[in-house]
């Protein structure tokens, strides 16, 4: 799709395009200049309808009035950014992001008009970018879209926008372009996107951006000895791979390492999961789609800090090769994992991929999965859980997801529940009770990184959205690829 955004000087009402969307802040909105003149060109019929319609440019709320052949446009929208001084960058980024949304469905193109402060051009460009995302490649002829969203401008209140502006919002978009890889690779049926899928977009990467590659696919992850991922990808036609690719900057201030779960379908194997939802476990390498789509955002932004995506892959299926309950296995690092239940794959796929990044020997392990249904229960569909080895690291992802406009929540490492993983047959067992299973999940993966600092990210609950909202649409988020720009960005500032 041959997309354009890009800054314009024009004055609003000349502009040529299919949809007028001005921001607005509450108070005093019907001063904004393109309102004013917007509602000239309709006798006073702008600022009629507002008031007949309550509007009163809450933060976003959206009232849309017809062109009626007296303006340019067809449409004509304006979108509350709520009171000026309380305009944070998450809810711009989620008010562009819900006009864009409400535009993008029967119009080619449309004009956005900023307010007068506040304005972050990243954002704005970030959040076009979010907004605009459809996933309709499966879709055949009355359900093909018949229009498409493939220009937005951006017009500033007033006056001539900078380079940098013009730079931050390219910038944005591009961020964007990883979230919308990530949201693509998550919405792709379980059939098509298989793990040597993932390893080929992530060859796409390399290629596109030069990052270094390493693929091992089943043969090779079993000679490098993991044999936890290899157990877990055994009872599957569509055979495992490990992904690693490297981001090497000229000047490298830090080593930092993503280690994202890549199971393209999780069944839950032997241990098989109800039929209920079980189609939503395509969304099960939600974590390694968060990994892809950074990669692609840290081709963008050249940090200073040296940035490795890592990738898990398998598919967990039930099979007369498959894995099973009472087996044991000696992982990369080198302890003995008894299996409990096989739906508990993400945990074992991920301990030899953290093993080897720790090995890697870097300042910060980062690792994200959708590990538990526990995490949902705890924290509901909107929050992700992240448990953190040093307090310092967790105030940077903390900062670093609020910024993002993304939910993470700290949870705690409880050592009182630790001696649950203790086997009667081999160092660990691989669950343990039902209460607190996402806390159990992360203390399991804690045996597994040594001394290496470490951040875990059980992000079960936002990766899938059962409808729109905000930055997200509904079906695949790309959850957490902005926080992990942030994160990388913050760390490469230190
Ligand atoms: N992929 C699931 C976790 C999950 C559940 C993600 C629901 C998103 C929505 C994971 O592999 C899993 O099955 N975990 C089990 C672990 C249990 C068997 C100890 C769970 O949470 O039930
Ligand atoms: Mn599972
Ligand atoms: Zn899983």
């Amino acid at each position: 799709m041959a997309f354009t955004l890009a800054l314009t000087t024009k004055d609003a009402l000349s502009v040529t395009t299919d949809a007028i969307v001005v921001f607005v802040h509450s108070g005093d909105f019907a001063q904004h200049p393109t309102v004013r003149a917007l509602d000239k060109a309709f006798d006073g019929g702008l600022l009629l309808h507002a008031k007949a319609t309550n509007f009163e440019a809450k933060p976003e709320q959206i009232i849309e009035i017809p062109g009626l052949g007296k303006v340019k446009p067809r449409r004509v929208l304006l979108v509350g950014l709520g009171i000026a001084d309380q305009l944070t960058l998450p809810r711009w980024r989620s008010a562009v992001a819900v006009a864009v949304r409400a535009v993008s469905s029967n119009t080619n193109s449309a004009l956005l008009v900023l307010p007068a402060t506040g304005v972050d051009y990243r954002v704005v460009g970030e959040a076009v970018g979010l907004g605009a995302y459809k996933f309709t490649k499966y879709f055949t002829g009355e359900r093909k879209p018949k229009t498409e969203l493939t220009r937005v401008e951006v017009l500033p209140a007033s006056g001539k926008p900078s380079a940098d502006a013009k730079r931050a919002l390219a910038v944005g978009y591009a961020i964007a372009q990883g979230v919308a890889l990530a949201r693509d690779a998550i919405n792709e049926p379980p059939n098509e996107l298989v793990p040597e899928t993932l390893a080929r977009i992530a060859r796409g990467l390399a290629r596109a951006h030069q990052f270094k590659i390493k693929v091992l696919d089943k043969k090779g992850i079993l000679a490098a000895g993991m044999n936890l991922h290899y157990a877990v990808g055994q009872g599957s036609a569509n055979e495992p791979r490990f992904i690693h690719l490297t981001y090497t900057p000229k000047r490298k201030k830090k080593k930092l390492v993503f280690v994202g779960k890549g199971l393209t379908f999780d069944s839950g194997g032997l241990c098989i999961k109800p039929a209920p939802g079980m189609g939503d476990m395509k969304s099960d390498m939600s974590g390694a789609a968060a990994v892809l789509g950074l990669m692609s955002a840290v081709a963008t932004l050249k940090p200073d800090v040296e940035v490795h995506g890592i990738i898990g892959a398998a598919e967990n299926m039930p099979d007369a090769a498959a894995y099973r309950p009472a087996d044991v296995f000696t992982s990369l690092e080198g302890k003995t994992v008894e299996i409990i239940n096989t739906d508990a794959e993400g945990r074992l796929v991920l301990a030899d991929a953290l093993c080897y990044a720790a090995r890697l020997k870097p300042d910060l392990i980062v690792d994200a999965a959708t590990l538990t249904g526990a995490a949902l229960v705890a924290l509901g569909k909107t929050c992700s859980a992240f448990y953190a080895t040093d307090d310092d690291n967790a105030q940077v992802l903390s900062a670093a997801a609020r910024e993002a406009g993304e939910a993470f929540w700290r949870m705690p490492l409880l050592e009182e529940l630790a001696e649950q993983l203790k086997s009667d047959v081999a160092d660990l067992k691989h669950t343990a009770d039902r209460y607190g299973g996402s806390i159990t999940a992360a203390l399991f993966l804690r045996e597994f990184v040594g001394k290496t600092p470490w951040i875990h990210c059980d992000i079960a609950g936002p990766v899938l959205a059962d409808r729109a909202a905000g930055i997200h649409p509904k079906g695949g988020t790309g959850h957490a690829v902005l926080t992990f720009v942030k994160l990388v960005e913050a760390l490469a500032a230190q």
